[in-house]
């Protein structure tokens, strides 16, 4: 049975889209049967994955763009011949967000250390509370220099959330990989940026097992 994961956080630009291909161009890196669905009107998945048609360096991983409610059956279709399917989401929709996280076993939260990432992340953690699903936060765009993400990570870890230990940091390769539909892992798979993401899948992964 496929592990199913939907990236939400209701703050834009929070790093939803690029968390959702990375993870899914790692996992299939892996050999693991990855479905992506792409649940958000804005298409920027559908954008990525055209561009990925085109690269001889993309794994093979299935993509569907399906709105609203065809989402829980989309996601019903691919449950029992994948292991993973990772659902990226909607920011600001609460009703589209809904419907992917009740499909969901996870809800990953990506999160820059950020105020406005801290404050828009708790309608999210509502959504995932309301719907009995487990959270996992994971920092995105964390800066080189500075302790403001050991800060965040601190004051989270405090307030009793599920923070993951790996964590991406503020990389102009993220952008690039995606502009070439890729992910970090088949761009540059010797980069840092591709530590970071085989790390976070790694993390990702051991959370399917509890
Ligand atoms: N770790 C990172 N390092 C550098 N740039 C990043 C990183 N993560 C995301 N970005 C950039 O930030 C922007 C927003 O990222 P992304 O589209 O993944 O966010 P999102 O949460 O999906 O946004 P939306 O809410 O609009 O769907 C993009 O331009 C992306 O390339
Ligand atoms: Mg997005």
């Amino acid at each position: 049975m496929a592990f199913v994961v939907a990236v939400a956080q209701r703050k834009g630009g929070a790093g939803k889209s690029t968390l959702a291909a990375n993870l899914a161009a790692a996992f299939a890196g892996q050999g693991e049967r990855v479905a992506l669905l792409d649940t958000d009107p804005q298409k920027t998945l559908g954008h990525w994955h055209a561009a990925r048609g085109r690269s001889p360096r993309a794994s093979v991983l299935d993509f569907e763009a399906p709105s609203g409610w065809r989402v829980p059956g989309a996601a019903d279709r691919y449950r029992r011949s994948h292991d993973v399917i990772l659902l990226d989401t909607p920011p600001h929709d609460d009703t589209d967000a809904r419907i992917a996280i009740r499909a969901a076993d996870l809800v990953l939260v990506p999160l820059q250390p950020s105020a406005a990432d801290l404050w828009a992340m708790g309608a999210t953690l509502d959504l995932a509370k309301a719907e009995k699903k487990r959270v996992a936060l994971a920092l995105n765009r964390v800066p080189a220099q500075g302790r403001v993400a050991q800060e965040v990570a601190e004051a989270l870890r405090a307030q009793g959330l599920t923070l993951l230990d790996a964590s991406l940091g503020n990389r102009t390769g993220y952008a690039t990989a995606f502009a070439s539909g890729l992910g970090v892992t088949e761009a540059a798979p010797r980069s840092v940026a591709a530590d970071e993401v085989r790390a976070l899948a790694a993390a990702v992964r051991g959370l399917a097992r509890r």
